[in-house]
């Protein structure tokens, strides 16, 4: 059997670490011959309930499982990582938008940075679920200079897989069909969700489904407030479909991107589409397995720029407000 994959997944007590670890520990996340140990970080209190999840992992006698390891030490969760799945953070309640997170979670993020700079393996990937996500990458990174660009991650699959959901629904086609969804900016409800570049079979989005007011009204907003709407059905934020959009988005990362398609991922900013360097953005995002590319010459309406600049001004403003959290 091959070496052992070291997977951390911090927050691991929690809904979304909860649903997770066990489609990691049954090889969803990075395949069928890929064994894996289990790193799960939470904080001191929860030590109890995870345990329990460990005991549960235990009992599912999952034949790529190797090893669990319940910690509440940075440094012991990130030792010889190669996948840091960053979770663990106060989700949002009713009424409230994620940036509304940032004073409570964005402290985390420094350490964990630090750590993974100093704990993880040298190919380390790094996938910040913990809203508000596309910031608290930014922080972790900062805190990590180490760890290249291109091996930081904000997760905004799950947008794009809601937007897939509501083009197919309104084009009456599965949700197979349809390919090329970007979800560009901040996973807040400043994203834009690109239908323009989208297809469905092969055929722009526009030309199939010709209601342009819903394109431009309805479908977006909807997009952009889904969150909030799952937080006001279930009074919990979303948990399975997250942990199925962390699967597919690593899975992406580490297998590629089929050749005509892309996928939607919060990257670090070198500039694309005139978004300041170092914002960490979704954008539409190619890889062959090893590399991950910002797909260009994508040309957008007017609309869509105005779109891509209120997106670009709240992520500033975020990075403003965590500007003492960064390292000089
Ligand atoms: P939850 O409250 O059920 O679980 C969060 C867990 O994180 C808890 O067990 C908590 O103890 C732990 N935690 C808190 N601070 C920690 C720290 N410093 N280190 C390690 N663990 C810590 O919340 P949840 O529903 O699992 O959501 C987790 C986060 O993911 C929230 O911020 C939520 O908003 C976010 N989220 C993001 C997306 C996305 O698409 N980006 C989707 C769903 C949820
Ligand atoms: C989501 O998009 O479901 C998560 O980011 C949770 C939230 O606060 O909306």
């Amino acid at each position: 059997m091959a070496q052992p994959t070291q997977v951390t997944i911090t927050g691991a007590a929690g809904q979304v670490g909860y649903a997770l670890a066990f489609r990691a520990a049954a090889g969803e996340l990075l395949g069928p011959e890929t064994p894996i140990v289990l790193r799960l970080l939470d904080i001191e209190p929860a030590m109890p309930a995870l345990h329990g999840v460990a005991m549960e992992l235990a009992d599912g006698a999952f034949p790529l499982l190797t090893d669990v390891v319940v910690t509440s030490d940075v440094d012991q969760a990130f030792d010889g990582t190669s996948w840091a799945l960053l979770v663990g953070a106060t989700p949002r309640q009713q009424g409230m938008e994620r940036g509304d997170l940032l004073a409570a979670n964005a402290t985390n993020f420094g350490p964990q940075g630090r750590a993974i700079a100093a704990r993880a393996a040298a190919d380390v990937r790094v996938l910040v679920v913990g809203n508000p996500c596309n910031t608290n990458c930014l922080i972790a990174r900062a805190h990590a200079p180490e760890v290249p660009d291109e091996r930081w991650f904000a997760l905004t699959r799950l947008d794009e897989n809601r937007a897939k959901a509501a083009l197919a629904t309104k084009a009456g086609a599965p949700v197979s069909a349809v390919t090329n969804m970007a979800i560009w900016g901040n996973h807040s409800a400043t994203q834009y969700p690109d239908a323009a570049h989208a297809l469905i079979d092969g055929r722009p989005v526009p030309e199939v489904i010709t209601d342009e007011a819903w394109l431009q009204g309805e479908f977006i907003t909807e997009v952009q407030s889904r969150g909030a709407a799952i937080i006001a059905a279930r009074k919990l934020s979303s948990a399975g479909s997250a942990a199925h959009a962390i699967i597919e988005s690593v899975r992406s990362i580490h297998l590629g991107t089929p050749a005509h398609d892309w996928t939607s991922l919060g990257v670090v900013s070198q500039g694309e589409y005139n978004v300041p360097e170092g914002l960490v953005f979704s954008y539409p995002v190619r890889s062959d397995g090893e590399t991950c590319t910002v797909v260009s010459g994508i040309d957008h309406a007017e609309t869509a720029t105005r779109l891509l600049d209120a997106t670009t001004i709240e992520l500033l403003q975020e990075r403003s407000a965590v500007q003492h959290l960064l390292p000089r």
